[in-house]
């Protein structure tokens, strides 16, 4: 059976990015045709300023909206990656087979290392090696496929990298994945900045839909989202790209083709309504849910726990593997007599 891996890091609530480029896939199909994890990544939100009591709250809620958004325990495997040591393990080793360049050539870490510089700050030693980590986290389950957003195609790409450099050098030992990208809502942008993704770092963006908003909170971002000057509605991502973003969220909530969505409008307004609604109505089972769970964090532990002990029993037997295979002396089993 095909094996599925997915992550979702807990720096900021989940938005309708998320959702529509990464989540509703894994809920809708992936867990039903194969033997899908689906983990908070919780060690990659401490590649930038972070605080911790906030991650741990992120780290809780983004494991409840997973649990909220369908993800079903009885199908697939839902955990948190700090509670499984064979992340970090793995993480090391690929460090010795990845080299510097190919870090240093990540559009993401360019992109948040120049934005941190700018801000004055400083930029954290794990910024550069998160892909490492990120490919740890895929090898080690032997996953085939990885359901993500087109943002990160190009780690995933690098996790198939390492694996056959590794594979080459040291023997078979990691199945070589590759990434599975949503046909609609690949990449939905930010409404106030159609040049920029959605995302989830900025906490009190208007142009961001989180998923716990209030369905007031969508319609009113989504009604002042940011159109491009003229007057028709018609479908072109590089000169219309404020438009285009949100025909395909409406393709992406509704149901349709993005250019065809475009012939029904006359009106900016008009779309920008029903826009609004439909993300509405995609939303509103999930809030539900959401509410329902918090009200049984003991559910929530439970699934988490079962979770991690699945993971590692995956795990475990391709990390030993690897340990192996790239010249580490296996431990001196204990024995009762000695
Ligand atoms: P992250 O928020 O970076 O942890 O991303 C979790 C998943 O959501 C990844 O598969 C991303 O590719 C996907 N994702 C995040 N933001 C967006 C977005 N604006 N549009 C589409 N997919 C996204
Ligand atoms: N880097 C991913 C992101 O920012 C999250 C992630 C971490 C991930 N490890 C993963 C996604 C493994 C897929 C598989 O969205």
């Amino acid at each position: 059976m095909t094996r599925v891996f997915s992550g979702v890091k807990p720096t900021g609530h989940l938005t309708l990015g998320n959702y529509l480029g990464a989540m509703r896939q894994w809920v809708a199909v992936d867990q039903h045709r194969s033997d899908a994890l689906f983990c908070v990544v919780d060690l990659h939100a401490l590649t930038v300023d972070h605080d911790p009591a906030r991650v741990r709250r992120l780290s809780r809620q983004a494991a409840s909206l997973l649990l909220a958004a369908g993800l079903d325990p009885g199908l697939c495997t839902v955990f948190v990656q700090s509670h499984v040591d064979e992340h970090a393990r793995l993480s090391y080793l690929l460090e010795c087979v990845a080299t510097d360049g190919e870090m240093r050539r990540m559009i993401q870490y360019k992109e948040k290392a120049a934005r941190e510089r700018v801000r004055g700050g400083s930029v954290r030693l794990s910024l550069l090696t998160y892909p490492v980590l990120m490919a740890a986290d895929i090898l080690a389950y032997g996953a085939d496929e990885v359901p993500v957003g087109d943002d990160q195609a190009q780690h995933v790409e690098l996790a198939r990298d390492l694996a056959v450099r590794f594979n080459q050098r040291y023997g078979h030992t990691f199945v070589v994945p590759r990434a599975t990208l949503p046909g609609v809502a690949a990449r939905v942008m930010n409404l106030q900045e159609p040049a920029s993704k959605m995302g989830k770092s900025d906490d009190v963006g208007p142009g961001i839909v989180y998923l716990l908003d209030e369905p007031d909170v969508v319609r009113k971002k989504v009604m002042r989202a940011v159109t491009d000057s003229g007057r028709e509605v018609v479908y072109d991502r590089e000169a219309r790209p404020g438009l285009a973003n949100l025909l395909e969220i409406l393709a992406a909530c509704a149901g349709g083709e993005p250019a065809e969505l475009a012939g029904d409008y006359d009106s900016y307004g008009a779309l920008k309504k029903d826009t609004a609604e439909a993300v509405v109505e995609v939303l509103r089972p999930l809030r539900e849910r959401h509410k329902e769970l918090c009200a049984d964090p003991g559910y929530v532990e439970g699934v988490l726990r079962e979770g991690a002990r699945k993971a590692r029993a995956m795990a475990r037997p391709t990390v030993d593997a690897a340990y192996r295979a790239i010249g580490l002396l296996p431990p001196v089993a204990e024995t009762a007599d000695r």
